[in-house]
C-alpha cells in the first residue's frame, strides 16, 4: 500500500480493543476522583507560548527542547500543551474560579505534546489524567491527594508499585541549597555534561535529574535538599509524612526526586512501577504554591499530579491485568434477498432502540457472505429475514455457538420474544 501520509512519529493510533480499555481506565480514575470531590474541567490544547515558558520554566528540558511551538496565522506564538497544570491554572484565574469556595478540586484528561525521543513509554503525544487542588495550603491536602492516587492504582490492582516523596522546599530553602550545590560542584564542573554545566548556573537542583552516567556519578554525594529546608517547609513535610503514616500509605523519602518542571515547591512525589527491572514513572506531582503569582494571579496555594494513561495501560497489559472485554455484537439480522433488506434494517433499528447491539447488511452482500461476516465478528445470534419470514411474521433465531434455532415473532412481541429466547438458550 502506498499511503500518501503516515502516522506521525511518537504518536499512536488507539485501535478499538485498546480504546475500550482506555475508556474503562478513564472511568475508574474519574469515579475515584469524584469520591474525593473533584469536578471535571477541559481547557484548550493550544495556549500562548509564554504561559509554559513562565510556568514550566525557561530552563526546563520541556521548554528548551520539547515544545511544539509555532506561529498562528495572526503571527502569535502558540504551543500545544506539554502538560496540563499551567493551562488549568490559567483557566481558573481567567474565569475567576479562585473567587469561589475553596478548596477547588479539578480533574482532567488531556492530550499533551512533547518532542522527546520516542521510546517505550515515552511518546510525543500522550494523555494525562490530572488532578489539581487550589486554595488548600495544609499538609493534609498533600496527603489526601497522594491517598487518592494510591486508591486509583490500588483499584487498578497494579503491582510492584512504590511511592517516592521529597520536599524541595520554598524559594528561600532552594537559594541556600543552590549555594551548597555550586560549592559542591565547583571543582568538577568541567566533568558534568554540557546541560548540567548550564544547570549549575541556573538551577543546580536539576543536575540530580540528569540521566548521563558521569553526572549521576559526580552527584552521588551531592548535598541533599532536605538538609536545607526552612522550619516551615520542614514542618510541612513532617506533617505530610505523618498523615501518610496514619493512612498506612507506604513511601520512601527520595531526596533525588526534583521533578522536571520548575513550578514545584515543598512536597513532590512519584509513583514508580518496576517491570522486569525497568522503572516506569506512572504518576508525578507536587505542590506549586508560587505558580499563580508567577503567571499574574493572586497568592493561590496549589497541589496536583498527572498520571500517564499510556504508561498505566502498558503496565496493566504487561502485568496481565484483565480489563472488561469490549461488548460483542449480539445479533446480526441478515436479509435473504434484496426485497427483505428494508425489513432487516427496520428490525435492526428496533433492537438498537432496546440497547441490543445489532448489525445488519450495510454492504451489498449476498446471504452467504453475510453469514461469513457474522461468523467473523463472532455474533451470538443471527436472524435471517426473507419473503416467507415477512409474510408469516416469524423467523428462526440461530444461536451461533450451539447452532440451535428457535422461532421468534417479528411482530409486536419481537423484542420480548428475543429476550425470552436468549434466556432459554442459557
Ligand atoms: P510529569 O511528571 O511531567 O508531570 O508528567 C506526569 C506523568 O505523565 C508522568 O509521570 C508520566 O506517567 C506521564 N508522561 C510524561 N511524559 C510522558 C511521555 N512523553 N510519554 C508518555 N507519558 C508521559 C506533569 O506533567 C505535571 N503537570 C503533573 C502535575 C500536575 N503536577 C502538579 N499537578
Amino acid at each position: 500500500m502506498n499511503l500518501i501520509a503516515k502516522r506521525i512519529r511518537g504518536m499512536q493510533d488507539l485501535l478499538p480493543e485498546k480504546s475500550k480499555n482506555w475508556e474503562t481506565l478513564e472511568k475508574i480514575m474519574k469515579e475515584e476522583a469524584e469520591i474525593y470531590g473533584f469536578k471535571l474541567i477541559r481547557t484548550p490544547v493550544l495556549e500562548q507560548t509564554e504561559l509554559f515558558e513562565r510556568s514550566v520554566g525557561g530552563e526546563s528540558d520541556i521548554v528548551e527542547k520539547e515544545m511544539y511551538t509555532f506561529k498562528d496565522k495572526g503571527d502569535r506564538s502558540v504551543t500545544l500543551r506539554p502538560e496540563g497544570t499551567a493551562g488549568i491554572l490559567r483557566a481558573v484565574l481567567e474565569n475567576g474560579l479562585n473567587n469561589g469556595p475553596m478548596p477547588l478540586k479539578l480533574m482532567y484528561v488531556s492530550s499533551c505534546y512533547r518532542y522527546e525521543k520516542p521510546q517505550s513509554g515515552r511518546y510525543r503525544e500522550f494523555f494525562q489524567f490530572g488532578l489539581e487542588v487550589f486554595g488548600a495550603p495544609s499538609s493534609v491536602s498533600d496527603a489526601e491527594l497522594i491517598c487518592l492516587a494510591q486508591s486509583i492504582l490500588d483499584r487498578l490492582t497494579i503491582k510492584n508499585l512504590s511511592l517516592e516523596i521529597n520536599s524541595i522546599g520554598c524559594k528561600e530553602c532552594r537559594k541556600k541549597y543552590s549555594e551548597a550545590m555550586i560549592n559542591y560542584f565547583k571543582d568538577n564542573k568541567e566533568s558534568l555534561c554540557e546541560t548540567c554545566q548550564k544547570r549549575l548556573e541556573k538551577n543546580p537542583m536539576r543536575i540530580l535529574d540528569c540521566k548521563e552516567k558521569k553526572c549521576i556519578k559526580i552527584s552521588k554525594d551531592a548535598p541533599v535538599i532536605l538538609n536545607y529546608l526552612c522550619d516551615e517547609c520542614e514542618d510541612h513535610f513532617n506533617k505530610v509524612k505523618s498523615y501518610l503514616d496514619v493512612m498506612n500509605i507506604k513511601y520512601t523519602v527520595n531526596p533525588k526526586i526534583v521533578r522536571g518542571l520548575d513550578y514545584y515547591s515543598k512536597t513532590v512525589f512519584e509513583f514508580i512501577c518496576e517491570l522486569d527491572g525497568e522503572k516506569i514513572t506512572i504518576c508525578g506531582g507536587g505542590r506549586y504554591d508560587g505558580l499563580s503569582k508567577i503567571i499574574g494571579g493572586p497568592d493561590l496555594p496549589a497541589i496536583g499530579f498527572g498520571m500517564g494513561i499510556e504508561r498505566i495501560l502498558t503496565v496493566m497489559e504487561r502485568q496481565e491485568i484483565e480489563f472488561q472485554k469490549p461488548e460483542a455484537t449480539q445479533i446480526f439480522i441478515a436479509n435473504a434477498d434484496e426485497k427483505s433488506k428494508k425489513k432487516a434494517f427496520e428490525l435492526c433499528e428496533i433492537m438498537r432502540k432496546s440497547s441490543i447491539i445489532a448489525e445488519c447488511n450495510i454492504c451489498e452482500r449476498n446471504l452467504k457472505s453475510q453469514m461469513k461476516y457474522a461468523n467473523k465478528i463472532n455474533v451470538q445470534f443471527v436472524l435471517i429475514i426473507g419473503e416467507e419470514e415477512i409474510q408469516t411474521k416469524k423467523a428462526n433465531l440461530k444461536d451461533m455457538a450451539s447452532g440451535k434455532e428457535i422461532k421468534i415473532s417479528l411482530g409486536e412481541d419481537f423484542i420480548k420474544d428475543f429476550l425470552n429466547t436468549q434466556f432459554n438458550f442459557d
